[in-house]
């Protein structure tokens, strides 16, 4: 683990020297309520389907991080949300691109989630994060998502 840690942070010492313009932000929503935080297991692409992310996507040119994700979580779950703050680093997806963690509150709490490209979704507590198996990114966001549903 240290090891991919450490080459991880290496990664983002060579993003960092890079124009904003030249990394892919990928967002993804820590959409917490009632002390619990959701997760999405993906069923696409093949060789990631199964596993559990922070649902999110891709930033598109021009697109500020809070509306990609508000874009993403209306598309993917049907849901509507105020985006606040950053959840932990960013992490290194690959060379010139990130994953950036985005706390997101529900607009209608009541209104069910609608998955359109998961094939499960899970309300977990901070004491059940370990417990799927999450994408590699993923996973380095945990002790930090752990702190911000301790937090409310
Ligand atoms: O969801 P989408 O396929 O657009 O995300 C782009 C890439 O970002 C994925 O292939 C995955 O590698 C990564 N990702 C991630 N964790 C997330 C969301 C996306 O690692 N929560």
């Amino acid at each position: 683990l240290r090891r991919r840690v450490l080459r991880g942070e290496q990664t983002l010492l060579g993003i960092a020297a890079l124009a904003a313009d030249e990394v892919q932000v990928v967002v993804a929503g820590a959409i917490v309520a009632g002390g619990r935080v959701l997760a999405a297991r993906r069923s696409a692409p093949a060789s990631l389907a199964g596993r559990w992310e922070l649902p999110g996507g891709k930033v598109d040119p021009g697109e500020s991080d809070a509306a990609a994700l508000t874009r993403e979580l209306r598309e993917e779950l049907g849901v509507e949300v105020e985006v606040g703050e950053q959840i932990g680093p960013d992490v290194a997806l690959g060379p010139r691109r990130v994953l950036r963690c985005l706390r997101a509150r529900l607009l209608d709490p009541t209104r069910p989630i609608e998955p359109t490209e998961h094939d499960q979704v899970r309300w977990l507590t901070a004491d059940e994060l370990d417990e799927p198996d999450w994408l590699d990114a993923d996973d380095e966001l945990l002790p930090h998502l752990r702190t911000a549903l301790a937090a409310r």
